[in-house]
């Protein structure tokens, strides 16, 4: 089944259930015009986030990887009265981006933007009273995925959901002697997520809009 076929499928669906969304449109628009990688979630995909973090209720969401805040966006509307959501990234011109796109969207007081690399962030969050979190987000550098799992435990409670986008990279995860930094980090990540005794992961494939990939779907346990 080509590409083409998917990218009909996920037009279709997206159609089908989603209103016309001008912040998020605007937010994309923003990001292209930016120069930014064309790497934000599908829609749907922001749409699948956003219920999920919704039907979990969570009032704490962090997420690594902000990019344009495309994602931010879908996550931050999931949010409660007083909930909030702190978001990752270590790009300035990325974060530039985003905090314009938050301003536009009317989402500034939820969003709590930190621009650093996320194992900078990480320790800082364990101890200024962001935390615990109950829906995280992992979608930041490839290569920084297995330093970041730690991390991401500490600031959890039992049954604290995370999400980790890309585990699959087009099948390249197959491949152990894959030369490229981004699947190795995807690989690494994989195998000390299996063997994590603190947590319980499935992981599901993807395709659509972004191609063919996967997410990781973790639960933190008792
Ligand atoms: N979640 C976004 C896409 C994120 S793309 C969305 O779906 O809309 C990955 C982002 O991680 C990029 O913006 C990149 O600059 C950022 N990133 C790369 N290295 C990082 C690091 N060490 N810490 C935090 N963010 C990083
Ligand atoms: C890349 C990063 C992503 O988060 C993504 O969803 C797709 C690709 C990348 O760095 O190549
Ligand atoms: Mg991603």
């Amino acid at each position: 089944m080509p590409a083409e076929t998917w990218n009909a499928v996920d037009r279709y669906l997206a159609d089908l259930f989603h209103e016309p969304d001008p912040i998020l449109d605007a937010a994309l628009v923003a990001s292209v015009e930016a120069g930014l990688p064309e790497i934000a979630v599908s829609a749907c995909q922001g749409k699948f986030l956003q219920l999920l973090a919704r039907s979990l209720g969570a009032r704490r969401i962090l997420e690594l990887g902000t990019l344009g805040g495309y994602s931010t966006i879908w996550l931050a509307r999931a949010l409660p009265k007083g909930g909030r959501i702190v978001t990752l990234e270590a790009d300035v011109k990325h974060a530039a981006v985003a905090a314009a796109n938050f301003s536009r969207s009317g989402l500034s007081d939820v969003i709590d933007l930190r621009v650093a690399p996320a194992i900078v962030t990480l320790p800082l969050l364990a101890v200024d009273g962001s935390g615990p979190f109950d829906f995280i987000f992992l979608d930041a550098d490839k290569p920084g995925y297995p330093d970041y799992l730690p991390w991401l435990i500490r600031l959890s409670r039992p049954g604290t959901v995370i999400i980790a986008d890309n585990i699959v990279r087009d099948a390249a995860v197959l491949d152990p002697a894959a030369d490229d930094v981004k699947s190795q980090g995807i690989r690494r990540f994989n195998e000390l997520l299996a063997a994590e005794p603190r947590v319980t992961a499935t992981a599901l494939q993807t395709v659509g809009a972004k191609g063919y990939d996967g997410f990781a779907f973790i639960v933190v346990n008792e």
